[in-house]
């Protein structure tokens, strides 16, 4: 359904005539609304909430800001439009709330049409990001979860998705969904000047072309998308938003690779609701080990048995750890890997060229080798090898 906020009777039946009859649209307008407080604008207007609203024509482009970022406040899933001559100010204003589609009164029909348009489809897509056909899709989408912080998530990350992306350049990408300290660019000497928070605003007018513009691509060809730059934008972030960002990303790489926060917060759940596989994360400290049992047992509780699990068993080996046999009967999961304590990580992680590139013969880096390739596919190597063959011609 579209809300229509303007004083112009008239452009119900003539957008009603572009549209289609197909479309629901609902007009309002109160001459108070003017002097009103925005979110009192949107409450008054968005009940039941449309799928669009249309701000404009004849509504002075100082309000129809306001309303947009009202919207985007209360309702950050309802597709924008204002119609308005499309000044400078305007333009930049409409960037700064998220706001996509700016049309000017005099514009085409068509012109109108194609941007109603664009949102209805943006707004269908989001309804319909959904991990449903997770069983039947090819490519992996690669949670990396731990109970407790300071497991070496980031560092698994960053070396899973660069070693992968050995395998098949340019189909791997990295998503710091650590929203509030994401730490992947530093441990990979990347500074995204486009982070998730940019993605987020727009989420709802994306598409895979445009998506790819707040991508961070890294020299190996690997794509990162780096977390928010402040505290204030990472709690901006809805889990709606980021499972239409999740939802494209599936459609574009054959590898996605998620680093998290600790422990189970909303956007570890979206993220695990689109994966395939989580690679579940402990040290061989007793805390850290009681944790893991929790979060598995949590995991069960709360439904999420589909992704396939991977143990993996961090620091593992230290003469005062805990050993392999006891750490798997606790936590109940044999561990598909385990990565030695090195120094080199340490080393590699302050350098920010992780250790599968940095010192691919060290033993944590070779266990990050045996991690790859549980994900790895004989496809992947044989694009691989193609792309050699052709490159010594
Ligand atoms: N196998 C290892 N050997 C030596 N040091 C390691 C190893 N794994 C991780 N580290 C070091 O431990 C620290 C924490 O690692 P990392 O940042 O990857 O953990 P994290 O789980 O992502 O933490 P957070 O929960 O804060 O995001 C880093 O300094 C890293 O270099
Ligand atoms: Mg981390």
């Amino acid at each position: 359904m579209i809300l229509l906020l303007t004083p112009e009777e008239s452009f119900l039946p003539f957008l009603q005539g572009l549209v289609g009859e197909n479309v629901a649209i609902r007009r309002h307008w109160d001459p108070a609304w003017r002097s009103a407080q925005p979110l009192d604008v949107v409450k008054a207007s968005a009940n039941p909430v449309p799928d669009i609203v249309v701000v404009g024509p004849t509504v002075p482009e100082d309000i129809a800001l306001d309303w947009a970022g009202a919207f985007d406040r209360e309702h950050p899933d309802v597709g924008r439009l204002i119609i308005a001559p499309t000044t400078p100010d305007l333009l930049m204003g409409a960037m700064h709330v998220g706001v996509r589609e700016v049309v000017p009164p005099n514009a085409s029909g068509d012109h109108i049409r194609e941007a109603v348009n664009r949102l209805i489809s943006a707004s269908a897509r989001l309804k319909t990001a959904r991990p449903a056909e997770v069983a039947q899709r090819t490519n992996r989408v690669i949670t990396v979860l731990s109970a407790k912080g300071g497991s070496g998530k980031t560092v698994v990350a960053t070396n899973l998705a660069l070693g992968l992306n050995a395998h098949k350049p340019g189909s791997v990408c990295l998503v710091d969904l650590d929203i509030q300290f994401g730490d992947c660019g530093s441990t990979m000497n990347l500074e995204p000047e486009q982070t998730l928070a940019d993605a987020a605003l727009n989420a709802s007018v994306l598409d895979a072309t445009t998506l790819k513009v707040f991508l961070t691509p890294h020299p190996s060809g690997l794509f990162l998308l780096g977390p928010p730059q402040s505290l204030v934008d990472a709690s901006e972030i809805t889990t709606t938003q980021v499972k239409a960002i999740l939802d494209l990303l599936v459609g574009i790489f054959d590898y996605v690779v998620i680093d998290t926060s600790s422990g189970i917060d909303d956007h570890a759940i979206t993220s695990m609701e689109f994966s395939t596989d989580l690679i579940l994360l402990c040290t061989s400290e007793v805390p850290s080990v009681r944790a893991m049992r929790r979060q598995v047992e949590t995991l069960d509780t709360i439904g999420l048995t589909r992704p396939k699990r991977h143990f993996v068993i961090n620091r593992a080996g230290t003469r005062v750890g805990l050993r392999t046999t006891d750490i798997e009967q606790t936590v109940g999961l044999d561990a598909s890997v385990e990565i030695p304590s090195s120094r080199g990580v340490v080393m590699s992680t302050n350098q920010g060229n992780p250790i599968i590139v940095s010192a691919p013969k060290d033993p944590a880096a070779r266990s990050m080798q045996e991690l790859v390739q549980l994900f790895v596919t004989e496809d992947d190597d044989a694009s691989l090898d193609k792309r050699a063959r052709k490159g010594k011609r």
